[in-house]
């Protein structure tokens, strides 16, 4: 198999990677490479849709001040300001692009979601991440510079150890991806690569992310040598569907924005009160996770209630008809009846460390999206930014990338693949077994509510189970479901570290050892 060489490599087709091929697709040849389909990452599955202060009522500073209160202080300043006073700019060049947003007498329609003090965010009714993704793509796919390439899962980094002669560890000079058709691992170089290949919510075993969503950019930017942090902060949303068929289906923050409640099932009661009296449905969303967290546990419940049906069936239809349409196939008219909900693992918060400039530790290799720790979120993100940090970050990827080009050096010769002390599986099911087993102590140890004993149950898991899946990748040629397991695993290994080194609740982080807050505010960080 022969090296496939570009100018710039991007792996992952999601917003984060898609606004940086757009970006630097003016003047440079980009591959963008996909884990199964194009539209395959969670971008496609966004609903509320993404903040921006475009009302003239709304200020900068209200939303960096709800960006860092939902943060819980652990949010970096200098990042929020940067994405927030982008914002506006990022809106403007998707409507750009064609992205239909919702208004109301010609200005955009603004919804409401929890954490937020004013209306500010841009939707397209509940399916904004579609036409995202869809106007994203269109684009690419237009844009002669743009190579598109689905079905390639990444295996890991090109390092200067790769090279045929040893160029020192640390620069990124592209990556080994399999071929899910052929299965063949071909070789991608490139003078820069950027990690845009989402988060690891598929590490719990209820989450509202897509199946691919195992970790893949945070596992493979660790092995070549970034840094990692804040990988503790695992936010649940608190309104997933609870549904024995559809295991997964997101009910938006926006119901809860335009007026929805939620109530004890059995008493009907609107509980928020005794959590959060002020803010009620509208507390941030650790805070409402937790209270729903709370009372399925106390009461020994299957679900809580989220209710609407006190707004016209019309303005409900009209506001969220794709989640009408989906809930009526399933026998529920959340025009008349309220919709059973749980907390599922929703947006992974920690990631790989970068800058402002999408820099990571790693000459050659620039992060953005949902893969990296920006110091945007903090220890909890504000509903409806993560988009937006997908745009901002995309954007200062190829703009960095773009700065720099005249000193970033071409590829020196690389070694292939080497598959010459591996055979076929014959055990697939090792893979399967190991993949649910993670996933549910995930959930039972290292979920909502955490404690130092079942951190560590976690962690003892984690280490026999590190064996058998490095015995397993080393004597076997590599599948997507081996690449997701190793990155599973790797991902689960990284989240119980950084929770078992903080000795504080803090934001998503909350353990029953350690209730209090400290004073002051920091981030873990893993030094690989
Ligand atoms: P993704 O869109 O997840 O894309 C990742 C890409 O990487 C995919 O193309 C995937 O195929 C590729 N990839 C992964 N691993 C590999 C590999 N090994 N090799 C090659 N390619 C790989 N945020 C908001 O701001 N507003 C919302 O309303 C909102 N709603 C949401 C609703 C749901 C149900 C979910 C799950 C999330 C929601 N979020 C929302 C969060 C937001 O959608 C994501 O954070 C964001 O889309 C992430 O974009 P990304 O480009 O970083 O990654
Ligand atoms: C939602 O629509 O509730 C999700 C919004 C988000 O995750 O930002």
């Amino acid at each position: 198999m022969t090296t496939q060489s570009h100018d710039v490599l991007i792996i992952g087709s999601g917003a984060a990677g898609l606004t940086a091929a757009l970006a630097l697709a003016e003047t440079k040849k980009v591959l963008v490479l996909a884990k199964g389909s194009l539209t395959g990452g969670s971008t496609a599955w966004a609903q509320g849709g993404i903040a921006a202060v475009l009302d003239a009522g709304d200020t900068f500073e209200n939303h960096i001040r709800d960006t860092m209160i939902a943060g819980a202080g652990l949010n970096r300043r200098e990042t929020v300001e940067f994405v927030i006073e982008n914002a506006p700019a990022s809106i403007e060049r998707l409507i750009e692009l064609g992205v239909p947003f919702n208004r109301e007498s010609g200005d955009l329609h603004l919804t409401r979601e929890g954490g937020h003090s004013h209306r500010r965010i841009v939707h397209v009714n509940d399916a904004t991440g579609w036409a995202v993704q869809e106007a994203l793509l269109n684009a690419a796919q237009a844009n002669p510079n743009i190579t598109l390439l689905p079905g390639r899962s990444c295996v890991d980094l090109i390092t200067g150890r790769h090279g045929e002669k040893f160029s020192g560890e640390g620069r990124v000079w592209g990556a080994y991806a399999l071929n899910e058709e052929t299965g063949e691992v071909e070789t991608h170089t490139a003078k820069a690569t950027i990690m845009a290949a989402g988060g690891a919510g598929r590490v719990y075993l209820f989450s509202t992310a897509p199946r691919g969503a195992t970790g893949d950019g945070i596992a493979m930017a660790w092995r070549a040598g970034c840094r990692v942090s804040n990988m503790e902060m695992m936010q649940f949303h608190p309104t997933c569907l609870y549904n024995l068929e559809v295991k997964n289906f997101l009910i938006t923050e926006a119901v809860r924005g335009e007026g929805g409640h939620l109530l004890h099932p059995e008493t009907g009661h609107r509980y928020m009160v005794d959590y959060d009296k002020e803010r009620m449905e509208l507390a941030p969303r650790d805070i409402v996770a937790r209270a729903n967290d709370d009372q399925i546990k106390r009461y020994g419940l299957d679900y809580v209630h989220l209710d609407i049906s006190h707004q016209p069936p019309e303005f409900v239809k009209e506001h969220f008809p794709t989640i009408h349409e989906k809930l009526m196939g399933l026998g529920i008219d959340m025009t008349k009846q309220p919709i059973p909900v749980v907390p599922a693992q929703h947006y992974t918060c920690g990631g790989i460390l970068i800058g402002l400039d999408a820099r990571t530790d790693l000459p050659g290799l620039w992060a953005a999206g949902e893969c990296t720790e920006s110091g945007l979120h903090g220890a909890n993100r504000l509903a409806s930014n993560s988009l937006l940090e997908c745009f901002v970050f995309g954007e200062a990827a190829a703009k960095d990338i773009l700065e720099n080009w005249d000193d970033l050096s071409d590829p020196p010769a690389i070694k292939d693949w080497d598959e010459s002390r591996v055979t076929d599986s014959d055990e697939e099911v090792v893979i399967k077994q190991n993949w649910t087993e993670i996933r549910r102590f995930m959930w039972n140890y290292v979920g909502i509510v955490r404690t130092t004993k079942r951190l560590e149950r976690a962690a003892h898991r984690i280490k026999l189970l590190r064996e058998e899946v490095d015995d397993y990748y080393g004597h076997f040629r590599v599948t997507t479901d081996l690449i997701e397991l190793r990155n599973l695993l790797q991902s689960a290994e990284l989240i119980v570290k950084s929770a078992l080194a903080r000795h504080e609740s803090r934001g998503l982080h909350y353990t029953l050892d350690y209730p209090e807050t400290d004073s002051e505010a920091r981030d873990t960080v893993l030094v690989p």
